[in-house]
């Protein structure tokens, strides 16, 4: 990914895409992300087969189209995931070089910038995992591979059997992390991560969607299907959090989503978080972080108001 001096980036999440944004407006928001100089895309071969109507892949194919229609494919930094999707679970080799080639024919490319092991598999020995990785780094069609939803503990034995038995190695994690979500991140992985010089993209960015403000207490119901896990951050520690969140939003004259991600951006460890829109309008909340400096004032105030204990 590329970086310009003075910007945060942001890695746009495309689990929304086929799911809560139609092509349409999947295609609108991922226009208006590469406009404001976006270029990093998280998808999965499993987005989003759990809504109604769809099987999986349905991101993916958008994403493809998408980059066909535009003649972008050079400019995105295209990530996707193996292992969650039902009829593709886990990590075997076999797996692993399958799932690599739907997700190259529904994408419409030759190559996968960042391919990501969606979550552990414990029924796969690692050798057998990172071997597979390693072929499509060596073929050409996986250009860096990285560790979601990984234990400190498994991600240190991968890395020592890349190590040992000369195999491309995780040079990436993505955990859940945000202002809601604290405590393993910061005392297991966020060491891990700086000592073994890791990327990190944090997902959830916006814990669901609580860290836009718009759940309030006694506020109206919304049609998001993030709604439920959303409101259940809606206690005196989350209300605390919005209201730093507003004060701040309030100094800068942005919205309280680019806070949240400022913040995150800002964190030791992190080098973008990952977060969704719907929608252009939710995407024009969320871009502002990318120039937004909080103070260190702010941001301890931010740590302060979220802290758990
Ligand atoms: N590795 C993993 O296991 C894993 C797991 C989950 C997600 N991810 C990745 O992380 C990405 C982000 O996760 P996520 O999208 O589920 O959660 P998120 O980024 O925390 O929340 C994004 C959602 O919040 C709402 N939103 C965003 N901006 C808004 C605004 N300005 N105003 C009001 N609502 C707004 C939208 O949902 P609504 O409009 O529906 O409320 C949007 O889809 C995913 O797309 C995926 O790439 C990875």
């Amino acid at each position: 990914m590329g970086s310009v001096a003075g910007v945060q980036e942001l890695c746009l999440g495309a689990n929304v895409f086929g799911w809560t944004a139609d092509r349409d407006s999947s295609f609108a928001v991922l226009d208006a992300f590469v406009d404001a100089g976006g270029s990093m895309i998280d998808t999965a071969d499993s987005y989003m087969w759990r809504a109604p109507g769809n099987s999986g892949g349905e991101s993916e194919t958008i994403l493809g189209e998408w980059m066909a229609a535009r003649g972008n494919r050079d400019r995105i930094v295209l990530a996707t995931k193996v292992g969650s999707l039902p009829d593709r679970k886990g990590l075997s080799g076999d797996n692993i070089a399958a799932a690599a080639r739907d997700s190259l024919r529904r994408l419409r490319t030759d190559r996968i910038d960042l391919y990501w092991a969606h979550r552990d598999d414990p029924d796969t020995a690692q050798e057998e995992t990172l071997d597979a990785f390693d072929a499509l780094v060596r073929d050409g069609s996986v250009r860096a591979i990285g560790a979601s939803n990984f234990s400190a503990d498994r991600i240190r034995s991968a890395l020592e059997i890349s190590s040992r038995d000369s195999l491309t190695a995780f040079t990436a994690v993505q955990p859940h992390y945000n202002l809601m979500e604290r405590d393993e991140f910061e005392t297991v992985l966020a060491p891990l991560i700086e000592s073994e010089q890791l990327a990190c993209f944090p997902y959830y960015a916006l814990a669901k969607g609580f860290l836009t403000g718009k759940y309030r207490p006694g506020g109206a119901a919304t049609d998001s299907p993030r709604a439920e896990g959303a409101r259940a951050y809606l206690d005196s520690r989350g209300q605390a959090v919005l209201a730093g969140l507003d004060e701040i939003a309030a100094g800068h004259e942005v919205p309280v989503a680019s806070v949240a991600l400022a913040w995150l951006a800002a964190q030791p460890a992190i080098t973008a978080p990952i977060a969704s829109a719907r929608t252009t309008d939710q995407l024009g909340e969320i871009l502002p972080m990318r120039t937004l400096a909080l103070t260190d004032d702010e941001r301890r105030l931010l740590a302060y108001l979220s802290a758990t204990s």
